[in-house]
């Protein structure tokens, strides 16, 4: 069949070994009591020995965009950050936009007198009024700015939080494209998709927050730290309108009614990966159900960000859907290949022909050792092509073989997502979710 393959092969370095994913922990300065004896707490002490991690704050509210704030917290910890996710609500819990819920390590109230290396606000709304309105958080932002300290904002925060309270003046900067005209007077707008100026960092949507949070590594660390972070990724190697997706044996995936969709999650899970695909499959309309895998609702994932599951799997497994997708992450992977409940309802997925995708570790770790890419071509994490029986495709960003949809990493999440999107609602749908994402 006809294969649609719109991008040269990108020739990304594919790391020896599939990084061990627990070894950035952050420490939180507020943790749960039941955090106290976990791994995480006893690693950190190891991680503190080599040298002193850069603190960075990353406030949160109730419709902050969760992907601008997952993927920053995720590429910082994996550079060695020392992150705090903080709340500025009430609570912990925190409701972000597309349902998406997640637990703060903090208050923001916690941090006011503590010191940072870098503050990073997300986008999204009202997410980011609510940032803006809080004292706390604008005092602690101004401090850093007195100081000469790094900032940074994405998406509609540069205009909404950093504009507002004045920090922006004589500088550059960039934001969500229809926030443009709410940057304030006394700074520049410019249309980059990562804007550096000196101390302060702007970006404009969901779509950039890799390149930007790669920027803020590349400042905290330096240029080499950057490129090491970026490679294990599989980064896009560029932004065009064609981001790629390889078809083999084409067929039909549309729907009449609205697609029900299952997203599991495990303690371990790709935080990134998870909330791209949850994120952008809810704002083309899909349906999707967000299930844990553990006993509890709440999981920690790979890079400790705390995600709050929609229903465990016991409940989830009584729907029907259209589709099920696994985000990649270890042991998350791992813990969904010990399921035999979620085996079991991929088997029949499979079997009656449904639709069902995994990308990253899932690939290899459960859909291959459970028979479920016999016949099939797919792709999986570079360092974990070697586990696929057949390999010949695993060098694709994004694969489809009729009723399986495949892909590699945090860097081909959101194609991977948007290929889901497109199959199911068509070519245009992706195209102008992937604008609107500011991710062409
Ligand atoms: C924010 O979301 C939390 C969790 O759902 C909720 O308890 C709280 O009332 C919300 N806060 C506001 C100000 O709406
Ligand atoms: C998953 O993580 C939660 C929170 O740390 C913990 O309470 C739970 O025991 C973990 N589950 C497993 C199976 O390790
Ligand atoms: C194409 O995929 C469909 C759905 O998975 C499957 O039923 C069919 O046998 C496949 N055809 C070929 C030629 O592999």
């Amino acid at each position: 069949m006809a294969t649609r393959h719109l991008l040269p092969l990108p020739l990304l370095p594919i790391p020896l070994v599939y990084k061990t994913l627990l070894r950035f922990p952050s420490k939180p300065l507020a943790p749960h009591p039941r955090t106290l004896c976990s791994s995480a707490a006893s690693s950190s002490s190891y991680s503190s020995m080599a040298s002193i991690p850069k603190k960075v704050l990353v406030p949160i509210a109730n419709g902050t965009e969760p992907m601008e704030a997952v993927i920053t917290i995720d590429v910082l910890r994996r550079a060695g950050a020392d992150v705090t996710v903080a709340s500025a609500e009430k609570d912990l819990r925190v409701d972000a936009c597309w349902g998406v819920k997640l637990v703060a390590d903090a208050l923001v109230a916690d941090v006011a007198t503590a010191s940072f290396d870098l503050i990073s606000l997300p986008g999204g709304i009202p997410g980011s009024d609510t940032l803006r309105d809080c004292g706390v958080l604008e005092s602690i932002v101004k401090k850093q700015a007195e100081k000469g300290g790094l900032y940074a904002a994405i998406c509609a925060a540069p205009a909404v939080a950093l504009g507002s309270w004045g920090l922006l003046k004589g500088l550059k900067a960039t934001c969500y494209p229809s926030f443009m005209d709410k940057l304030p007077s006394d700074a520049t707008a410019v249309e980059s998709r990562v804007q550096v100026e000196g101390q302060v960092v702007t970006s404009r949507g969901p779509g950039t927050a890799m390149e930007y949070s790669l920027a803020l590594v590349e400042k905290l660390y330096g240029k080499d730290k950057a490129d090491e972070v970026a490679g294990p990724m599989v980064m896009r190697p560029h932004h065009g309108v064609d981001f790629a997706m390889t078809e083999i044996n084409s067929t039909s995936w549309k729907f009449d009614s609205t697609p029900q969709i299952l997203v599991p999650i495990a303690n371990g899970s790709e935080e990134m990966e998870a909330v791209m695909i949850i994120d952008t499959l809810r704002r083309a309309k899909a349906n999707v159900v967000v299930a844990s895998v553990e006993d509890k609702l709440e999981i920690v994932a790979s890079r400790k960000v705390k995600l709050i599951a929609d229903m465990l799997l016991d409940e989830a497994i009584k729907l029907q859907y259209d589709l099920i997708v696994l985000p990649g992450g270890l042991p998350g992977a791992q813990a969904f290949s010990n399921s035999e409940k979620l085996v079991n309802l991929l088997r029949k997925q499979a079997e009656s022909s449904k639709l069902y995708g995994a990308i990253c570790a899932s690939p290899a770790i459960v859909l291959e050792t459970h028979g479920l890419l016999k016949g099939k071509k797919a792709t999986a994490y570079p360092a974990m092509c070697d586990k696929l029986s057949d390999q010949s495709y695993c060098e694709n960003r994004v694969v489809v073989d009729g009723n399986l949809i495949t892909s590699r990493g945090p860097g081909t999440s959101l194609e991977f997502a948007l290929a889901i999107v497109e199959k199911l609602l068509g070519r245009q749908k992706s195209l102008d979710l992937a604008k609107s994402m500011v991710f062409v």
